[in-house]
């Protein structure tokens, strides 16, 4: 019987096992949890979403303060044109979690950045430019293209000395997605290195619409394969979503997927971003416990615990201090619904919100619980102790139950 560990994953001559841990926004799959992977010889993911908070946080500077001085005098605004992001600190924000995380690494391993454009903060181009090429710049081994087509983001970094050294992936959810990436970008002469494909089960924003149900990751995979094929194309694909065993990897492993991307099992990890008392609620979730609902502004649908504190709530948006999800022209869908709200009940002191979430400030403060369908799983995977909390795992037990597991087997922490 075949375990996963008895496949690589092949960039060039280099070697990999075949396990890739997904990049989860804001600091939830932590520069810890990516060291793990990397250490074990597999791909670690840290993401940049939100970067100058988590650079805050991890390295005590105070980017988000700053920025909120500086837009004080707009916070009872309803326009936030005003508000845009210092493209230097941005660039320095993105340096010290890149770079420290580097600097960090041991083993054979790789550490990517998951980089999803759906994070417009008010000057879509200019800011992401600024997000790869700090990346870039600082030694980043690749960059997953993610939550949105990406259609001109390889353009953006196309003169940089390190376009043909990093490695870029793309994350997809249909064949046409790829093919609208493949055709945008095939003047760069610059295929992907690897293709994710992502599919309904994911945990995060789905990039699906409500009948998500009635897709199946196996089908996408196989015409992507096809496609790829037809093209005379050879590019590693990764299919991500609902792997929940070792078994559930070599299945895919079998039909010719180069590795798989995981993540749901690791947001119970010791090295996880989630605090404890949250990844208490991840295990004790049950299968009606989880919903995909629309209240993320990207417009996407997301998957989330029901109880997340982040649905209902109706709190002043907070763009002064983060505004990541702001267009181009300063507009953000919570704003949007919750003037609405505030429009509606000019007396009260609080409202609620209940068809859209500021999903920045949630984000930031764990308050939106997004996760994978299979979540309620998880409980199987952990120790539960004489007080009716679930142990936390270690990165390192998760990784090597997918690498050496059999027959759909889950083994438990021993010891
Ligand atoms: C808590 C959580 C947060 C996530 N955040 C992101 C994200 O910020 N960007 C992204 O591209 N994918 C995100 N994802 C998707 C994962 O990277 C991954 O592709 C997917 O969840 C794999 O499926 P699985 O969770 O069933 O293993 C997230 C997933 C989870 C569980």
């Amino acid at each position: 019987m075949k375990r996963l560990d008895d496949y690589r994953l092949r960039f060039g001559k280099k070697e990999y096992v075949p396990i890739m841990i997904g990049g989860m926004g804001v600091d939830i799959s932590t520069a810890e949890l990516a060291l793990v992977a990397a250490r074990l010889g597999g791909i670690g993911h840290i993401s940049d979403a939100m970067v100058p908070t988590v650079s805050d946080r991890r390295f005590k500077t105070g980017y988000v303060k700053q920025k909120q001085k500086k837009y004080k005098f707009n916070v009872a605004n309803r326009d936030k044109s005003v508000v845009q992001f210092d493209l230097a600190m941005l660039a320095e924000a993105t340096k010290m979690h890149v770079g420290r995380t580097m600097e960090a690494k041991k083993g054979d391993g790789l550490i990517f950045v998951n980089t999803m454009e759906k994070l417009t903060m008010s000057a879509p181009r200019e800011t992401l430019r600024v997000r790869l090429t700090a990346a870039m710049d600082c030694g980043i081994d690749g960059i997953t293209l993610s939550a949105g087509l990406h259609l001109g983001s390889l353009a953006l970094v196309q003169d940089h000395p390190r376009f043909h050294d990093v490695k870029f992936g793309i994350i997809v959810s249909s064949l046409r997605a790829l093919q609208l990436f493949l055709r945008k970008n095939a003047r760069l002469n610059r295929p992907p290195d690897y293709i994710v494909v992502e599919g309904p089960l994911a945990g995060g924003h789905l990039g699906f619409g409500m009948d998500w149900v009635k897709f199946d990751l196996k089908t996408i995979v196989d015409e992507i394969h096809q496609f790829l094929k037809q093209e005379d194309l050879s590019i590693p694909v990764i299919p991500a979503g609902g792997i929940f065993t070792g078994t559930d990897a070599v299945e895919f492993m079998q039909t010719g997927a180069a590795a798989v991307q995981v993540a749901t099992r690791f947001t119970v990890a010791k090295e996880c971003g989630l605090p404890a008392k949250v990844q208490q609620e991840y295990f004790k979730a049950d299968e009606e416990d989880i919903e995909v609902n629309l209240i993320s502004p990207t417009g996407y649908p997301m998957r989330m615990l029901k109880s997340s504190p982040a649905i209902g709530a109706g709190i002043r948006p907070n763009c002064e201090a983060y505004g990541y999800l702001l267009d181009g022209t300063g507009n953000c869908a919570y704003i949007e619904a919750y003037n609405r709200e505030v429009d509606k009940n000019p007396d009260a002191e609080e409202v609620s919100v209940i068809d859209k979430t500021c999903l920045c400030t949630h984000m930031r403060n764990f308050d939106c619980w997004t996760c994978g369908h299979y979540t309620y799983r998880l409980k199987d995977t952990a120790r539960r102790l004489p007080d009716g909390t679930y142990e936390r795992l270690a990165a390192e037990h998760i990784f090597r139950d997918y690498q050496f597991s059999t027959d759909h087997q889950i083994a438990l922490p021993t010891g």
